[in-house]
C-alpha cells in the first residue's frame, strides 16, 4: 500500500503509466476493473485485492461499447464522489477515471475490438446483447494492457464475462492472472448489482426469487438430479411465482466453455436473466457433483493436523496433507539441484511439478511427483531443513492453493489450516474452526515437550509464546488466520481428540443426511 492518503486519482493513461512507474517498482499489482455505483461486490474484489497485492488499482469507466443502442448507458448510476471515498476505505491507492474519449480516441466506432468466440457468445446474455461482450473484451484487454497488474479481479456474479475474459487472457496470453470472486449477496439472497438501484422497494422483495429459483435446483441436485431440463424445470416453476417477472433465459451450461448441457456430471453454471419492470437483473449458481469437502481451520496447537489425518482416516477421505505439498514442493527443488534460496528458480520448476496425492489401503496419504513415489522421501533431514524458506514463497502458495483446488473439484477430502474454510474452498460444505484457550494449549505444549524427553518452559512463557503466535497468525497479509462466517467452531478445552473427531463426524453425516438422501 503507497500510504493512508486519499486515493490518487488519475484520469489519463499517462499520467497512470507515470505513477504505477515510480509506485510499483519490485511490487506486485492487484487491479480491479468497475463501471462504478459501487456496492458490497465490488467491495469484495477490492478488499481481495487488497489482501493479495501491494499496489491495488481500481478503475471507473462506464464503456459505451458494451451498451446497445437503447440500453441505460446514459442513466448508468454515476456516483463519482461516493466511489472515490468507498475506494479509499477499502485502501485503493490509485483509481484510474479515464474518460470515453481517452479511451477510444477516434471514437467508439472507429476503435480496434477483440471478439471473443462466438461459440461463448451466442448463448446466454449474448443472445440478447448482441455486441456486448465484444465491448467488454475490447475495454477490459485495453486496460490490462493499461495497468498491467500481476492479478485482475472479476465476479463470479457475471460468469459469462469470467469466462470470456479467462478465454482472452489465455487466447492473448496477457501476462496476468485472471482471480474468479465469489457473489456477494444481500441477507434476502438478492446479489448485489448497481442495477437494484432501479428497483422498487416492491420490485426488490420480488427480485430474491432469482436466487431462490436457483437453490430450488441445487437441492434437486444435491438430491441426485442430473437432468438439465429438470433442473432449468425448477428454475421456471419458482420463478413463475412472481408474476410481473419475465424470464429472459434458464440455461446451464460448461462453466468454462459454455457449452450447453444435456447433464451434469461433475460441474455445471446454471444462469439466468429476468425482467422486473424495466430492470433486467442476472444471477448464476455452479452445481458441482463432488463429494464433499471438510474444511478445518484454527489456531496453532489446537490440535488440527492430528484431528484432521484422523477424520480423513475414519471417513475414508483423502487427507489432503498441505505440508506434506509443500515438502513435496522442497524435494522436487533439491532433486532438480536447484537452491531453495532461489525464487526464480524453484517458480520455474512449478510449472513442471506434476503434484499427485493419494490415500492408500491402510488410509495413510501418498505423495508423488512427475509420477514418482516420494511419500518416504518428503520427510528426509534434508527436506525438513529447507521447506519453511520454501513455504515462505508467494509463488509456491498460489502454485500449492491452485493444486488444492484442483484435488478439491473431486471433493472427498479433509484439509486443515489457517485460511482453508476462507480462501481456499469457500464453498466447502462442513467447515470447521478447531480451537482452545491459551492456557489450554499452553499446558498441551509443555506436556508434548515433556514426553519428547524436554525441559519445558514455565506455562507463562508458553502462553505468551503462544499468544504472539496467534497475534502474528491473523494479522499476516498472506493467508491469515480467519473464522469463515459459516464455521462450527469447536472449543477443545474440555474435549479428548476422539471427542473432537466424534463432533466433527458428527456434523459431516448431519450435512450429508440432509444432502445426499
Ligand atoms: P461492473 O458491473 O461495475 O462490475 C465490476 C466487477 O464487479 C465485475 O467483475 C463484476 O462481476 C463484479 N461484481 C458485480 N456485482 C457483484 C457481486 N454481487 N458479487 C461479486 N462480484 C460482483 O462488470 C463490469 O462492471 C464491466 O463489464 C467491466 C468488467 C468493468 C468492463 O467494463
Amino acid at each position: 500500500m503507497i500510504g493512508d492518503k486519499a486515493v490518487q486519482l488519475l484520469e489519463t493513461i499517462a499520467h497512470l503509466r507515470a505513477s504505477l512507474q515510480t509506485h510499483s517498482r519490485d511490487k506486485t499489482v492487484g487491479f480491479v476493473p468497475t463501471m462504478g455505483g459501487l456496492h458490497a461486490g465490488h467491495l469484495s474484489l477490492l478488499h481481495r485485492a487488497r489482501q493479495e497485492n501491494d499496489i491495488v488499482v481500481a478503475s471507473i469507466f462506464v464503456n459505451p461499447l458494451q451498451f446497445a443502442p437503447g440500453e441505460d448507458f446514459d442513466r448508468y448510476p454515476r456516483p463519482f464522489d461516493r466511489d472515490r471515498q468507498l475506494c479509499r476505505e477499502a485502501g485503493v491507492d490509485l483509481l484510474f477515471a479515464p474518460s470515453v474519449g481517452e479511451m477510444y480516441p477516434l471514437g467508439n466506432a472507429e476503435t480496434a475490438r477483440i471478439v471473443p468466440p462466438a461459440t461463448m457468445t451466442t448463448g446466454l446474455c449474448g443472445r440478447s446483447r448482441p455486441g456486448h461482450f465484444e465491448g467488454v473484451a475490447t475495454a477490459v484487454t485495453k486496460l490490462l494492457q493499461i495497468v498491467r497488474g500481476d492479478r485482475a479481479y472479476f465476479g463470479q456474479k457475471d460468469a459469462q464475462q469470467l469466462a470470456i475474459l479467462r478465454r482472452i487472457v489465455t487466447d492473448l496470453n496477457i501476462p496476468v492472472q485472471v482471480v474468479g470472486c465469489a457473489i456477494v449477496r444481500e441477507p434476502s439472497g438478492l446479489a448485489y448489482s448497481s442495477r437494484n438501484h432501479y428497483l422498487s422497494e416492491t420490485e426488490k422483495q420480488q427480485a430474491t426469487v432469482l436466487y431462490r429459483s436457483l437453490t430450488a435446483a441445487e437441492t434437486a441436485f444435491t438430491k441426485g438430479d442430473r437432468d438439465v431440463k429438470t433442473l432449468v424445470r425448477c428454475v421456471r416453476d419458482e420463478l413463475a411465482t412472481v408474476s410481473n417477472l419475465e424470464p429472459d433465459y434458464i440455461e446451464l451450461v460448461h462453466p468454462e466453455t459454455l457449452m450447453p448441457l444435456d447433464r451434469v456430471d461433475s460441474r455445471g453454471l446454471l444462469a439466468i436473466a429476468a425482467r422486473l419492470g424495466s430492470t433486467r437483473l442476472i444471477d448464476n449458481i455452479i452445481l458441482r457433483s463432488r463429494r464433499p469437502i471438510i474444511a478445518i481451520d484454527g489456531p496453532a496447537g489446537a490440535g488440527k493436523s492430528t484431528v484432521t489425518r484422523l477424520v480423513a482416516r475414519r471417513l475414508g477421505l483423502l487427507h489432503l496433507d498441505s505440508g506434506a505439498m509443500y515438502r513435496a514442493v522442497t524435494w522436487r527443488v533439491l532433486d532438480a539441484k536447484a537452491s531453495p534460496k532461489d525464487e526464480a528458480a524453484v517458480k520455474s520448476l512449478l510449472a513442471e511439478c506434476h503434484l499427485e496425492m493419494t490415500t492408500n489401503e491402510a488410509g495413510e496419504t501418498q505423495v508423488a511427483v512427475n509420477g514418482k513415489d516420494i511419500t518416504r522421501e518428503i520427510r528426509g533431514p534434508e527436506v525438513t531443513a529447507n521447506v519453511s524458506a520454501i513455504a515462505a514463497m508467494g509463488a509456491v502458495r498460489e502454485f500449492l492453493v491452485a493444486q488444492q483446488q484442483r484435488f478439491g473439484e473431486l471433493g472427498g477430502l479433509v484439509a486443515e489450516g489457517r485460511d482453508i474454510g476462507t480462501q481456499v474452498f469457500p464453498d466447502a460444505e462442513v467447515k470447521i474452526f478447531l480451537t482452545a484457550s491459551v492456557g489450554e494449549r499452553a499446558k498441551r505444549r509443555q506436556r508434548d515437550l515433556q514426553q519428547q524427553g524436554q525441559d519445558p518452559p514455565s506455562l507463562e512463557v508458553l502462553e505468551a509464546e503462544i499468544a504472539r503466535r496467534d497475534e502474528l497468525d491473523s494479522t499476516r497479509t498472506l493467508s491469515p488466520l480467519r473464522k469463515a462466517k459459516d464455521a462450527i467452531e469447536i472449543q477443545t478445552d474440555n474435549l479428548t481428540i476422539e471427542e473432537a473427531i466424534d463432533a466433527i463426524i458428527s456434523w459431516y453425516r448431519a450435512f450429508s443426511m440432509n444432502n445426499y438422501q
